[in-house]
C-alpha cells in the first residue's frame, strides 16, 4: 500500500519534456500518441516551459530539464523513501540524471532491471508510446555525411567513456593544460567501473606500511604474470605496478577513501585497497571521480555515442571523431587526441559469440555499456589487438542472476562446494582455475557457505540477503536440508578442523580467517560468467595506440578494459581499477601533451 502511495506521489511529481523529440523535431507539439506521457502531463501544467529552455535546443546531456526536475521534486537523495525495499532512487548507480528513467515523451525504462529483475515497481507513465532507441543503428550515411560536412567543434582532447579510465584520463589531460570533451553514451558516468566490487591493487601504499605489511613491485609484477599465465605484456605490468600507489595517492587526493586493505585470488599479500566502513569500491570511485571532474569543468556529454575516429588524409594521425548525439545527431568534432575509454566487449554476445564460443551462453556481470564499441572504432582504423578473444569468466556470479557474489565473501571465509556439499578446490585460486571447477562438476554450478560471522564483517553480503539470493538456517544440518546438499555437514566439520589448525589438508588454502561456527548459517548458489574481457586494443607503455606494424597512430590513445596486454589470459582480483586509473592517468596526460605540441 505504501509502495503504491509513493508511486503515485512520484506520479504527481515526475519530470518531463515537451515536444522535443529524439530527432530534434524542435518545437513539435505533443502528439495524440502521446498524450499518456510524462512531457504531456506536465505540458497539460504549465506547458513546455515547465521542462525546456524554449530559447536553446536541448543538449544530448539534457542538462536544463534535469535541472527543472531536481528544482520543483528534489534531486534522488531527497526522493529516497527509507520505506521502500528496493528504492531505485538511493541505489548504487548515485544521483543520475532522472530523465535515465523517466522519459519525457516515450515509455520509461527502470535502469535497475538491465541487471536485476525487481518486479514490484508500476514505472509511472508506463503505457506512454513504446519509441525506437535513439541508439539502435550505427548509421553509416550519417557518419558520411557528419565526415563530409567537417567539424562543429573543435577542441585539444577527446576521451570516449566516462567510466574510471575516462574520468581519470579526462581530469589528467585537463589538469596538463588541454581542452577536454568526455563523452559518454549511456544516459549517466560509470561505466563498468561503477560495478566494481573488488577494490584497487596497489603496492608500497601508506595503507599497506599502516598494517605492516611487506610487498614489492616485484611481487605484484610476479603475481600478475603468474595469474595471467605469463602471456601478459610485462613492460605494461611493470608500470602498473610501479604507479599504483600513485594512484592510490590520487584517488585519495580527489577525495577516496582507500584505507581498507585485503587480499584477492593470486596475491600473496593483502594489497587490494578499498573504502573503509564496508562501502563498494566502484560506486565510491566513480562518485569521487563526478565530483572531481564537476569540480574541475571537464566537459561531460551523456546520451553521446562515438561512431567513428576520423584520421587525417595526409599522416593518418588523430583529426576528431563523429559522435552521435540523442538530440544533436551526427556531427564531427575536430581534436588532436582521443583517448579511447570505452571498457571491455562483455555484453555484446555476438562478439563474445566470435571470440569466445564456448561462453556464448553465460550470463555477464557486466554494464550493459560493455559492447565493444571501442574495439570496433580501433579495428576499423587498423589498430593493432592483443589477445582478443580472451575472456575472463568470474566462478561466482549469483546463478541464473546477473549480480556478481565478490571474491571478497571466499577472501573473508566461504567456503565453495559442489550440489552434495563437497569442496572441490582451493577457493582462493584464481578465477580461471575456479571457473573451470565448477563447469566440471555435475549441475554446473556451486555454493558458497558461510555464517554469521561473515555477514557481521561485510556490509555487501547484507545486500545480497537483502537481494533475496541467501539460503538460511539455524544449523548447518538444516541448511544441508533445504539446500540438497548431504556431505555439507561433514564437510563443515572437516573445514573447521583444519582452519583450527591452519592447515588446509584437503585443498592447501593457506587463508582461512573465518570458521563456520556462528547459526545462523548462509548459501548462495553461484556459476561462472562473464566478468572481464582481457583482449583489446594493443598499447604501448605511454598508452598510444599501436597499428598493425606496432607503430602508435599518431594522436590515439586508450586506457582499462578495451586495452588488451595488462593481464595475459586472466585478470587478478583488484587489478582492473588498478589498470583503469594508472593507464587512465598516463593516457589523459599524453593525449594533453601531444594535442598541446601540435
Ligand atoms: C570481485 O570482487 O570478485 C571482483 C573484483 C574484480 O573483478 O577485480
Amino acid at each position: 500500500m505504501k509502495r503504491r502511495l509513493v508511486i503515485l506521489i512520484f506520479v504527481a511529481l515526475s519530470i518531463g519534456s515537451c515536444g522535443y523529440h529524439e530527432d530534434s523535431d524542435k518545437q513539435a507539439q505533443p502528439s495524440i500518441e502521446d498524450n499518456k506521457s510524462l512531457g504531456a502531463f506536465h505540458t497539460e501544467m504549465e506547458g513546455c516551459a515547465i521542462c525546456h529552455d524554449e530559447t536553446a535546443e536541448v543538449t544530448d546531456s539534457e542538462t536544463y530539464e534535469n535541472t527543472q526536475c531536481i528544482e520543483c521534486h528534489g534531486d534522488s537523495a531527497d526522493l529516497g523513501n527509507p520505506e521502500l525495499e528496493y528504492d531505485p532512487h538511493t541505489s548504487h548507480l548515485g544521483n543520475i540524471n532522472c530523465t535515465s528513467c523517466h522519459k519525457g515523451h516515450e515509455t520509461p525504462q527502470f535502469y535497475c532491471n538491465n541487471c536485476h529483475s525487481f518486479e514490484h515497481y508500476n514505472m509511472p507513465f508506463a503505457d506512454a508510446v513504446k519509441k525506437e532507441p535513439w541508439d539502435k543503428d550505427w548509421n553509416q550515411n550519417a557518419i558520411q555525411k557528419a565526415i563530409d560536412a567537417g567539424p562543429v567543434e573543435e577542441t585539444d582532447v577527446i576521451v570516449v567513456g566516462a567510466g574510471s579510465a575516462g574520468f581519470n584520463a579526462s581530469i589528467s589531460a585537463h589538469r596538463t593544460g588541454a581542452e577536454v570533451i568526455l563523452f559518454e553514451k549511456a544516459p549517466f558516468s560509470g561505466g563498468n567501473s561503477m560495478l566494481a566490487a573488488g577494490g584497487f591493487n596497489a603496492v608500497g601504499t601508506p595503507q599497506q606500511k599502516k598494517k605492516g605489511i611487506e610487498d614489492s613491485i616485484e611481487w605484484f609484477v610476479e603475481d600478475a604474470m603468474k595469474g595471467g599465465r605469463y602471456q601478459n605484456d610485462e613492460a605494461l605490468v611493470q608500470i602498473m605496478a610501479e604507479e599504483s600507489a600513485d594512484g592510490i595517492k590520487w584517488l585519495v587526493s580527489l577525495g577516496a577513501n582507500m584505507d581498507d586493505l585485503k587480499r584477492s585470488g593470486g596475491a600473496r599479500v593483502e594489497r587490494t585497497h578499498r573504502p573503509s566502513g564496508g562501502a563498494s569500491v566502484g560506486p565510491h570511485i566513480i562518485m569521487t571521480l563526478r565530483a572531481a571532474a564537476k569540480s574541475e569543468n571537464v566537459d561531460l556529454r551523456l546520451n553521446s555515442r562515438v561512431e567513428k575516429i576520423v584520421l587525417k588524409e595526409e599522416d593518418k594521425s588523430v583529426a576528431g571523431v563523429v559522435v552521435h548525439g540523442k538530440h544533436s545527431g551526427y556531427n564531427m568534432v575536430a581534436a588532436d587526441s582521443v583517448v579511447l575509454a570505452t571498457g571491455g566487449y562483455g555484453m555484446n554476445k555476438e562478439m563474445i559469440a566470435y571470440y569466445r564460443p564456448t561462453f556464448k551462453d553465460m550470463t555477464s556481470s557486466n554494464n550493459i555499456t560493455a559492447t565493444g564499441d571501442g574495439i570496433r572504432l580501433a579495428k576499423e582504423i587498423g589498430a593493432s589487438m592483443t589477445d582478443i578473444d580472451w575472456v575472463q569468466a568470474h566462478p561466482t556470479i549469483g546463478k541464473d542472476s546477473r549480480i556478481l557474489i565478490s571474491e571478497t565473501v571466499r577472501g573473508v571465509g566461504a567456503i565453495m562446494v559442489n550440489t552434495d556439499g563437497q569442496r572441490f578446490i582451493n577457493e582462493l585460486t584464481t578465477r580461471d582455475r575456479a571457473s573451470d571447477a565448477i563447469l566440471k562438476q555435475k549441475d554446473q554450478y556451486a555454493w558458497l557457505v558461510f555464517d554469521t560471522q561473515l555477514i557481521e564483517k561485510k556490509k555487501m553480503v547484507r545486500g545480497y540477503d537483502h537481494l533475496g539470493m541467501l539460503q538460511k538456517a539455524n544449523t548447518i544440518e538444516q541448511l544441508a536440508e533445504i539446500t540438497g546438499m548431504s556431505s555439507l555437514p561433514e564437510t563443515v566439520e572437516a573445514y573447521n578442523r583444519f582452519q583450527a589448525t591452519g592447515k588446509d589438508e584437503a585443498f592447501g588454502r593457506d587463508q582461512m580467517p573465518l570458521n563456520l561456527t556462528q547459526p545462523p548459517f548462509y548459501a548462495v548458489r553461484v556459476a561462472p560468467g562473464i566478468h572481464h574481457t582481457m583482449g583489446g586494443v594493443a598499447i604501448s607503455v605511454e598508452s598510444e595506440v599501436l597499428n598493425l606494424q606496432s607503430y602508435p597512430i599518431l594522436g590515439l590513445y586508450a586506457a582499462g578494459e578495451v586495452t588488451g596486454g595488462v593481464h595475459g589470459y586472466n585478470r587478478l582480483g583488484g587489478n582492473a581499477i588498478a589498470d583503469t586509473v594508472v593507464f587512465g592517468r598516463r593516457a589523459g596526460v599524453n593525449a594533453a601533451q601531444f594535442a598541446l605540441t601540435k
